[in-house]
Order: structure tokens, then sequence, then C-alpha cells
């Protein structure tokens, strides 16, 4: 039914279509078409109606473009649950390092400490990538994230001349403002990984009006800090080739080079911060990064401390 809509605009596209011929070519309520029409711009059509016209297709939504991704090893899909999810089913069933999943929209993105992650078709990246390091076993897996952080804010502050700053760990900012998140899932023994899903959010082209009034006030997105709108497939495809390059370095190099990069993007060091994890907080200074990429506090009695997990507020 829909596509038959969308087929009476898409041929139409000089003119406008009268909503009464299109319910009478396909049979359907005005009320009906009316509903189809709300759900076409739901999914990013851009139909504008004007009384005594009826409906005219002035854009289509801005695709992923899946043939060009797939030509290089990346698995689209149109819509899941999770890219994570599926990701993690793709480990298990044995896909290598490097196997990546992106979709165009997510039912249930999902966050850090259970939240959701609002992921809308036609506007973000939403993508996961499978990894084994093999020689590191899990409590010095911390740092992938890190590794990931500063190579999509080192990437898009020389590929893009955008200013992104990273909040320790996982939070990608412009002006303080939070447009992309990582969210790292790990399967494992004490002393071996098994794999690592490694899912990162980026909201693109979004304008104001496409945030939820929730999270408005704190997100924003490339489009909104920089008046551009950006080619999601080839942006998604520098991002993912500079991250493959980066994981390489850190296998052969260690964390080192990306700690130099955390320090030249941070968003944090220096500031009075709050650190939240899942069995306590610590108020006090971020001092520095530590060599394993954990944080390191100065807490109110002057005391130095160590973190390696939470959240900065
Ligand atoms: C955060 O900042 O809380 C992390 C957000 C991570 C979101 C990404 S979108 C792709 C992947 N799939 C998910 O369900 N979540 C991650």
């Amino acid at each position: 039914m829909k596509k038959n809509i969308l087929e009476f605009l898409q041929n139409k596209q000089d003119g406008y279509i009268s909503g009464s011929y299109i319910s009478r070519e396909l049979g359907i309520s005005r009320a009906a078409v009316w509903k189809q029409i709300r759900e076409l711009r739901r999914k990013g059509y851009q139909i504008s109606a004007r009384s005594n016209c009826g409906y005219r297709l002035e854009e289509e939504p801005d695709k992923l473009d899946s043939d060009l991704l797939e030509k290089h090893g990346i698995k689209y899909l149109p819509s899941v649950d999770s890219t994570n999810l599926v990701a993690r089913h793709l480990a298990e069933e044995g896909h290598p390092s490097y196997t990546t999943i992106i979709a165009e929209e997510q039912l249930r993105g999902r966050g850090r400490r259970g939240r959701d992650w609002y992921s809308p078709s036609y506007s973000g990246l939403w993508f996961s990538v499978i990894l084994r390091p093999e020689m590191i076993n899990p409590a010095a897996a911390a740092p992938v994230t890190l590794v990931t952080a500063a190579s999509l804010a080192s990437s898009l502050n020389k590929n893009q001349d955008l200013p992104v700053k990273i909040k320790w760990p996982n939070d990608l900012l412009i002006k303080s403002k939070k447009f992309g998140g990582i969210l790292s899932e790990i399967k494992g023994e004490p002393d071996r990984i098994e794999y690592l899903v490694l899912g990162i959010g980026l909201n693109i082209n979004q304008q104001e009006e496409n945030f939820p009034a929730d999270i408005k006030t704190r997100a924003t997105s490339l489009l909104l800090e920089s008046g551009k709108v950006f080619d999601r497939t080839s942006l998604f495809l520098t991002l993912w080739k500079d991250l493959c390059r980066a994981y390489e370095v850190f296998l052969e190099e260690g964390f080192a080079p990306f700690r130099d990069q955390l320090l030249t993007y941070n968003s944090f060091l220096g500031q009075e911060v709050k650190v939240t994890w899942a069995g306590g907080s610590l108020e006090g200074v971020a001092c520095d990064l530590d060599r394993d990429g954990s944080l390191l506090i100065m807490d109110n009695k002057g005391e130095l401390q160590k973190i390696y997990y939470g959240e900065i507020s």
C-alpha cells in the first residue's frame, strides 16, 4: 500500500496529486491516504500538502548507499533492534575481527548504563564492529573504547574540520553538547577475550526538531554545529577506515599514541568533575590520564585517585 502511494507521488514529481484521486485509484479512504502520507513523512520523505491541490513529493530521504557499503564488506541492514545485538550474534557464529554492521535505523538502540539510544532513519550513523583482540585480557581491553573515541575525534577534527572533543571515556562532544557515544561489550574469560563489540552512534544530519524533547537540550548533530549536510556513507567509510587503522596501531604500539590524542581533544582535564560508576562515585579535579587510559582525579582530600571505568559529569 505505502509503495503504491509513493509511486503515485514519485510519478508526479512536477506537480501535486490530489488525495481523493489516490484514494479512488487505490480504493481506500482519504483518512487512510493521510495515514500513509504521515508514515512516509516519518520515514524521511518530505511531502508538502496544499489545500485543493493535494500532495507533492519534495525530497526523498537520504538513504545510506547499501551497494557501496557492501562493496567494502560492511553488512547493511535497513532496520534492527540494535546493531550491537546483531554483532554479538554474528560474533557467536564465529565472524572475524572487523566484521561491521550498520543499520539505517535502530528500534532499540542502546546506550551505556541501560539507557536508550535514539536512532532514527536517514540522519545518523549507527554501527557496530566485532574485534577479537587475542593478545589482551578483558582487564586490558578498556583502552579500546578510548582508542575508538580518539580515532573518531581525530578524524573529525582533521578531515572535517570539526571542533570535536572527548568526554572520557566514550562521549563525543561539540561545544559541550553530545553528538556521539560508544558502547563496548566484551565476552571473555578472566585471561582471554573471546570478542569485543564496539557500538558507535553518531548524530549527523538531525535538525533540532528531530530530537525528542528529553534530549534536545543536551544533544546535537554535526549538521547543527557546522551548518553542513553530510554524505553519511562517505563520512562513515572515512571514519571506519581510520578506526580500523587505529586499532591496528593499538595492537602494534599500545595505547601511548592514543593517550596523546585524548590529551589533545579532551574536554575534561582541569575541570571539577563527578565520576559515577556502578558501585559509587567520586568528586574532584580531573588531573591527568594515566598511561593505561585511566583517569586521575585529585579528590577533595587532596589524594590522587585512579579511575578505570565511569561516567563524568
Ligand atoms: C552512549 O553514549 O551511551 C553509547 C551509545 C552507543 C550507541 C550505539 S548506536 C550503534 C550501537 N548499537 C546500539 O544499540 N548502541 C550502539
